[in-house]
């Protein structure tokens, strides 16, 4: 076992983290804010928890920003959080670039994005295309079961054989097809829901629930849940790796 940092097995880190940021609203109400005060708080947590994820080595992380389900929130809430995902790319896609990370937005480009919005998405993953330390794919205007229907919809344009249609040839056309599965997915707030998240991908994935609000959450929390994550045992359908019980721990 090679320790790392916090403990952490540095040969058993996961590639692919995922995490449902959750619990902003409850974060401000409890403070007597606006909900759109608990999304401002969030960014910190977001930015430290992509620092601890280039520190414990991860290839992917996904953060879950806004689901197909979010545009029936109230108005304002809906314009702040577009006007807010574009100042996040604009005021971190520089100092991600530098650090080499690639930024990626999986999710419906459709005509509810307003027009800057994506002129600033499709800017910083073109700026970033070739980075290759880390990628930092942002669920936005993303439903599992919406990305299941677009995937089968390319299917049928794509005029494949019913006997062709496997995995490989659906996986194929989700919106990261050279994405690995999450190894592990983490949702704050103390909700034991998936919300439309990544179904067709957490096939497989470990699960971690924690009660911290997500404008709370930092490396740390991330650095706990990966240190969970190593105690699992991985089965797939097979048989229990025995000798792997209680390993790094
Ligand atoms: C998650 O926090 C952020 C988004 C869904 C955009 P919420 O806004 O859902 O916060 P709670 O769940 O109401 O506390
Ligand atoms: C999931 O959180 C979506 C995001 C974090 C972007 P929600 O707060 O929208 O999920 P529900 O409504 O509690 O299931
Ligand atoms: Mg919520």
């Amino acid at each position: 076992m090679a320790v790392g940092i916090e403990g952490i097995d540095m040969s058993r880190v996961p590639a692919h983290v995922a995490c449902v940021m959750d619990g902003n609203g409850r974060w401000a109400e409890k403070r007597g804010l606006a909900r759109t005060e608990g999304h401002a708080a969030g960014e910190e947590a977001l930015f430290d928890t992509v620092e601890g994820a280039l520190e414990v080595g991860l290839s992917w992380l996904t953060v879950y920003a806004f689901s197909t389900e979010n545009w029936s929130r109230p108005v304002d809430e809906v314009r702040f959080l577009m006007n807010f995902n574009e100042q996040i790319l604009t005021r971190h896609r520089d100092d991600l670039n530098g650090k080499g990370v690639r930024i990626l937005f999986s999710g419906r480009r459709d005509w509810r994005v307003p027009r800057r919005l994506l002129r600033h998405i499709e800017q910083s993953e073109a700026l970033t295309a070739t980075n290759r330390r880390m990628t930092l794919n942002f669920a936005f205007n993303y439903g599992g079961r919406a990305e299941i229907i677009d995937a089968v919809r390319r299917l049928v344009a794509d005029n494949v054989a019913v006997g062709k249609v496997d995995d490989k040839a659906i996986r194929a056309r989700l919106y990261q097809p050279a994405m690995p599965d999450p190894d592990l997915v983490v949702r704050t707030s103390g909700e034991y829901r998936l919300s439309n998240f990544l179904l067709w991908e957490v096939a497989y994935s470990e699960m971690i629930f924690t009660d911290v609000l997500w404008p709370d959450f930092r490396r740390e929390d991330l650095f706990d849940a990966i240190r969970e994550y190593q105690g699992r045992d991985r089965r797939f359908g097979g048989v229990q790796a025995k000798k792997r019980r209680g390993r790094g721990r």
